[in-house]
């Protein structure tokens, strides 16, 4: 669109617009970053290199779409999953990196390796590696749900945040590229753990990933498919997200942040960025929609740029943080009339159902709901649920 600029630049290293995608099966070999980046993303996260064996042999069956008609109907779902690191070993990262890397390069496009070690010479040597192998940026796996007891990478290091500042002081030590870390919504307090990660020498921030979680069969009394604990995220986990950037940006830790974490809309993405995020990863929508996505996510977002007046991302990167009412000045002391209009209404009887305050009465099951505006107290649950549209708040008396 003539006149938006959707670049961004993020410790130094400039992208075409501002969607990433994530670690993860979209990006599980390097021709697969290529397509990524072929369809029109500004940057790709490879799937994590490791030298853990374990890491390296998949779990089969591994992954499950919770409430699959609501994720082809582009509703909120859950992908439950047990993917574990790449399969393939550094060494053949390293030749067909180097192989991507020129026509990555004739897209604008950047390359992001994404390591996890279970030394510190593993992680300074796998920093190395990927260096040499002509990425651009390196993202460290302190975030994977399903790493635990006592391990040096994913969410378990994030229990000892002096382990977690070593590994990053050892990366940041090994390589002169920048150096991004990412945050796991489990465990630690990710405010915490950003504060550290900074401190220790990261050069940008991935706000989210996801949560580990565990779905039993009623049937069989035990854990579904694969049997064990999964990686739990989806569209659902977008406002946990929006407040952890939001929580994060306040911070002013001075790197930028890479919102992540259920996007699968423009409107997701914009979301982040109004909180403070430079950019956004996108993984699980990618794996349900398909890489079209990624077009449809950058072209509603200029759509909306120019529906706002924005030119740049730095335009709206950030401007929602100063409008969030902090807890202590929330509004308490207006009061709202309840109105509901008799000629929406269909007599269904939900309001009088959820009303917390027994505000609502009907005489009968033909009858509109009455309101008593001495009971009620305005908390919005009618008016949110109403399946017509039928309940609104007019301004009424103070206090
Ligand atoms: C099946 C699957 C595999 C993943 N593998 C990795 C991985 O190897 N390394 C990593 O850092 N994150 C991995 N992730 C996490 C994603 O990069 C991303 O942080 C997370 O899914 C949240 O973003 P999303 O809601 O857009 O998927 C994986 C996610 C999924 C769903
Ligand atoms: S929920 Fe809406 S439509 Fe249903 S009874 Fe209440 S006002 Fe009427
Ligand atoms: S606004 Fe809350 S308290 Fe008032 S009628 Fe509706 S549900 Fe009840």
């Amino acid at each position: 669109m003539a006149g938006i600029d959707l670049s961004v630049n993020i410790s130094g290293v400039e992208f075409t617009n501002p969607l990433i995608v994530a670690s993860g099966p979209p990006t599980l070999s390097p021709q697969q970053v290529l397509k990524c980046i072929r369809a029109g993303a500004a940057g790709a996260v490879t799937k994590t290199i490791t030298y853990d064996v374990k890491q390296q042999v998949q779990p089969k069956p591994r992954m499950l779409v919770v409430n699959p008609e609501d994720a082809l109907r582009n509703r909120f779902y859950s992908f439950y999953s047990i993917d574990l690191m790449s399969e393939h070993k550094p060494e053949l990262w390293l030749r067909q990196l180097r192989e991507v890397k020129k026509e990555a390069k004739a897209y604008g496009g950047v390359i992001i390796a994404s390591i996890a070690g279970r030394t510190f010479e593993e992680w300074e040597k796998l920093a190395r590696l990927v260096e040499e192998a002509g990425v651009d940026m390196v993202e460290l796996n302190l975030s994977c749900p399903h790493l635990e007891k006592g391990e040096l990478m994913g969410r378990a290091i994030t229990s000892s945040p002096e382990k977690v500042s070593e590994v990053v002081k050892t990366v940041r030590r090994a390589t002169s590229l920048p150096v991004i870390g990412k945050l796991t919504p489990q465990g630690a307090n990710p405010v915490e753990l950003a504060k550290t990660m900074v401190s220790s020498g990261v050069n940008a921030l991935v706000s989210t990933a996801r949560f580990q979680g565990l779905i039993v069969d009623l049937e069989t009394m035990q854990p579904v498919s694969w049997g064990g604990f999964g990686g739990y995220g989806g569209p659902w986990q977008i406002p946990i997200s929006v407040g952890w950037t939001a929580h994060i940006a306040m911070e002013k830790l001075g790197v930028p942040i890479i919102g992540s974490g259920g996007v699968s809309k423009w409107e997701d993405a914009a979301q982040l960025i109004l909180v403070g995020a430079s950019a956004v990863q996108i993984c699980t929508a990618i794996m349900i929609n398909g890489l079209k996505i990624i077009q449809e996510i950058l072209g509603g977002i200029e759509k909306w740029m120019v529906s706002k007046g924005f030119q740049s991302i730095a335009d709206f990167s950030g401007i929602t943080l100063g409008k969030i009412v902090p807890l202590e000045k929330l509004e308490r002391r207006k009061r709202f009339q309840l109105h509901i209009d008799s000629e929406k209404c269909v007599k269904c009887g939900l309001c009088i159902r959820v009303c917390p305050y027994n505000a609502l009465n009907a005489e009968n099951a033909s009858s509109i709901p009455e309101p008593d505006q001495e009971r009620c107290d305005n908390c919005g649950l009618c008016l949110s649920i109403c399946p017509r549209r039928a309940i609104r708040f007019e301004e009424g008396s103070g206090e």
